[in-house]
């Protein structure tokens, strides 16, 4: 358990902890990992993985090493290395050539997946599989952190609909140096309802991890945040790479966009005014796909995209770019930054497909269904000086959980949060972990509006959410069916700052 008191000297700690990392990273020397020169996502497979005894078991590693990532010297990184022990061998994509990021671990849903995670990073480390709904004792808690030299036995059942999850560190307070320093993944589910669709796959499915990081002179990776804003860095990096740029045909495209990165809230659209049409949020295909004019992705929420570059003309780029807006308070969308740009760069295969219509079957939740419809569940978001930002009024307790964070698994509730206290009042991605949920509405207060009203147009919250960005002075509310598995899951802000802060909670899950 920590104190208030070690949270409070968490800045100043963290400060050295990132000196002595780079201490311990330069004495190690570099670790070579995994397959070289694979694509970046392993499968050629047209509608799926075959269901190969069902099965996924890997063997995997949490590692130091080093990546070119700017000109000149190299940067020190962990990374997430594997191999695929036993089931289909495209479980575990290969790596992005270059890149920081760990393999993509590709299942269909029902598959049991087993995963022997090493530590050899020198300090501990748990992982988490953000999105997936697995037993507590599976689901990354820093209760369960494992010290460097020791391994973890992850193994669950997949069952998640088809989407777009990730993996991540979750061990206390060092979450946000552990991201930044690279260990991160994807992991993607299919199943049989999207396999019916056949919407792009292989290579015209397309991962696009955003993270933005700070480099000091000798472009090692800058860990200097502040507790208002968290880390807001000035160079994006797609998928580990800077200058990230995409060699596209004139064909469809799925793309997966993660918000990978620790603080920083996104505001996305193409320069050159092509759709963005998004068919899937967090939890994967919406029910139908829908066209925004801009997408607001706040830290550890993902998006897909029916990008038809079919009518584009070779030689062009279309260029995504993340604008400025004003209201998420503190130094929150100030920057106007270029994510990535997809080059038009060869003539695509004759392809007649069309977008879906109708894309997925999702039960939709009716607030009248919530077991505690008279009595919503309520969490506020506050702010204490010296602390930092609070959920439900207190800081993370390891094993603690206060009254009101408790419910029956199976259950349908309404839960509420309020971001209109604190000051300064800042936009938050809040994230629980261990189920998808609804977002039944939002009400912002009058002197919220004006910001409301810079982002509204972008925020997807149709389908299923497991991450949602609150903007200042607003109240949402969420219907929540909790997962069958009890236990004590996180929720937390997923501005790993925050996180790191103690702007986490557990909340626990009773049969
Ligand atoms: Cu990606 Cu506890 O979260
Ligand atoms: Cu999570
Ligand atoms: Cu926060």
């Amino acid at each position: 358990m920590t104190s208030k008191s070690e949270r409070i000297g968490w800045l100043g700690a963290m400060a050295a902890g990132i000196v002595a990392l780079g201490v311990s990273l330069a004495a190690h020397g570099a670790i070579v990992s995994g397959q070289p020169n694979g694509q970046p996502r392993g499968g050629n497979y047209k509608l799926g993985l075959p269901d190969l005894d069902k099965q996924l078991s890997l063997s995997m590693t949490q590692s130091l090493s080093t990546r070119q990532i700017l000109p000149g010297q190299a940067t020190n990184v962990m990374v997430y290395s594997g191999r695929v022990l036993s089931g289909s061998p495209d479980g575990l994509g290969a790596p992005i050539p270059g890149s920081y990021l760990g393999p993509t671990i590709e299942v269909q849903q029902g598959w049991s997946v087993s995963i022997n995670m090493k530590n050899e990073l020198g300090v501990p480390s748990v992982t988490h599989w953000h999105g997936l709904d697995v037993p507590d004792t599976m689901d990354g808690h820093p209760r369960f952190a494992i010290p460097s030299g020791g391994t973890y036995q992850y193994k669950f059942k997949v069952l998640n609909r088809a989407g777009t999850y990730w993996y991540h560190p979750h061990p206390d307070m060092q979450t946000g140096t552990q991201v930044l320093n690279g260990l991160a993944g994807l992991f993607i589910v299919h199943d049989e309802e999207e396999a019916r669709l056949n919407l792009p796959s292989g290579k015209y499915d397309v991962p696009v991890v955003i993270q933005d990081r700070n480099f000091d002179s000798a472009n090692q990776f800058l860990n200097n945040p502040n507790g208002i804003d968290g880390l807001l860095a000035s160079t994006v990096l797609v998928n580990g790479k800077a200058n990230y740029e995409h060699s596209c045909s004139t064909s469809v495209y799925r793309v997966r966009l993660l918000n990978g990165s620790h603080s920083r809230i996104y505001k996305l659209a193409f320069t050159d005014g092509t759709p963005l049409t998004v068919i899937g949020s967090d939890g994967g295909l919406l029910a139908q796909p829908i066209v925004y004019p801009y997408i607001m992705l706040s830290p550890g929420e993902r998006v897909e995209l029916w990008l038809d570059l079919r009518g584009k003309t070779l030689g062009t780029k279309s260029t995504l770019r993340s604008s400025s807006f004003a209201g998420a308070g503190g130094a929150q969308g100030v920057a106007t930054l270029d994510i990535m740009n997809f080059s038009i760069d060869y003539p695509g295969e004759p392809d007649s497909r069309v977008l879906p219509t109708n894309l997925s079957e999702i039960q939709v939740y009716r607030l009248q269904d919530a077991v505690n419809v008279n009595t919503p569940k309520t969490y506020a978001i506050t702010r204490v000086n010296g602390v930092g930002y609070l959920l439900n009024g207190a800081v993370f307790d390891m094993l603690g959980t206060s009254a009101n964070e408790v419910a029956t698994c199976g259950t349908l509730e309404v839960i509420t949060i309020t971001n209109t206290t604190s000051s300064p009042n800042v936009a938050h991605p809040i994230h629980f972990h261990g189920r998808q949920f609804q977002i039944l509405d939002r009400t912002t207060a009058p002197s919220g509006v004006a910001g409301w009203n810079n982002v509204k147009d972008g925020v997807q919250d149709t389908g299923w959410k497991d991450t949602f960005m609150i903007m200042p002075q607003q109240t949402v509310r969420l219907l929540v069916r909790h997962g069958k598995y009890p236990g004590l899951y996180n929720w937390h802000c997923h501005n790993l700052v925050h996180e790191d802060m103690g702007m986490m909670r557990n909340f626990r899950l009773q049969p």
